[in-house]
């Protein structure tokens, strides 16, 4: 079972909504789906931690459904802050995999012996992320039957990165509650939201944050100051889950 992460691809038509994301990130995302397709055997899912577009207009998302059309195997995605959950549900809605009727775009999806849920933690109109009681119910109630291996797909961060700058903007709501309902037995939680790779253990759960193909920041350990805008290469991370129940991470740099 392979899984490919990407996040934050920031993908726009007319209007960047950052005034960050590269001219042709669409290009970019181009070569990314390239790689993917390229890789034997293929990755089984592709994963998205949220902020497809950078502004989230439907032509954004029809732009995005065309640059993600090679790919075969199930899409599950979840919305960052820079998308619109309407618009992209009317566009993206039937090529997602596993996503969730109601107002919040929720996804589970089931692979072989692996459980996926994707978890909407957007407030509409800001940066930083909340897990309201309704969508730590709507999580709560997916956890009482899952497969041995289950990943949590959201875009804030749950955990601390260390930098006051990205901790303020990430899940600001729901965070000690959330740690209390995934429980004791290990999950992997992959996220976005701070364009830059990350890794952490989270009490027993991997945690890892994908960079992003449109632009990235140098976070510094240690450092208190406001991360700044860097020329990274980017990656992104193959997880490679193993019958025995390990997990490899391979990184795949895209020039
Ligand atoms: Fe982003």
């Amino acid at each position: 079972m392979l899984i490919a992460h990407l996040s934050d691809l920031h993908v726009f038509t007319t209007q960047s909504e950052t005034g960050e994301s590269r001219a042709d990130i669409a290009q970019v995302v181009e070569r990314i789906v390239t790689d993917l397709v390229s890789l034997s055997p293929p990755p089984d899912l592709v994963v998205i931690s949220g902020d497809l577009a950078d502004g989230g207009t439907e032509d954004d998302y029809r732009l995005i459904r065309r640059l993600l059309a090679p790919l075969d195997m199930p899409i599950l995605a979840v919305p960052g802050n820079h998308d619109r959950r309407e618009a992209m549900r009317a566009v993206l809605g039937d090529r997602l995999a596993g996503l969730q009727p109601g107002k919040f775009l929720h996804s589970r999806v089931e692979a072989d012996g692996v459980t996926l849920l994707g978890l909407d933690s957007i407030i509409v109109g800001k940066p930083q992320g909340a897990l309201c009681s309704e969508r730590l119910g709507w999580l709560e109630n997916q956890l009482r039957h899952t497969q041995p291996l289950t990943f949590l797909v959201m875009h804030h961060p749950p955990f601390m990165t260390g930098n006051p700058h990205w901790d303020d903007y990430s899940l600001i709501e729901g965070r000690e509650r959330f740690k209390t309902i995934i429980g004791a037995s290990p999950k992997r939680i992959l996220c976005g939201h701070i364009h830059q790779p990350f890794h952490t253990l989270w009490g027993q759960h991997y945690s890892a944050i994908a960079g992003s193909p449109a632009f990235q920041y140098n976070l510094v350990p240690g450092s208190q100051a406001k991360p700044t805008l860097g020329d990274m290469p980017y990656c992104y991370p193959l997880h490679d889950c193993q019958p025995d129940g390990s997990i490899l991470v391979h990184l795949r740099h895209i020039a």
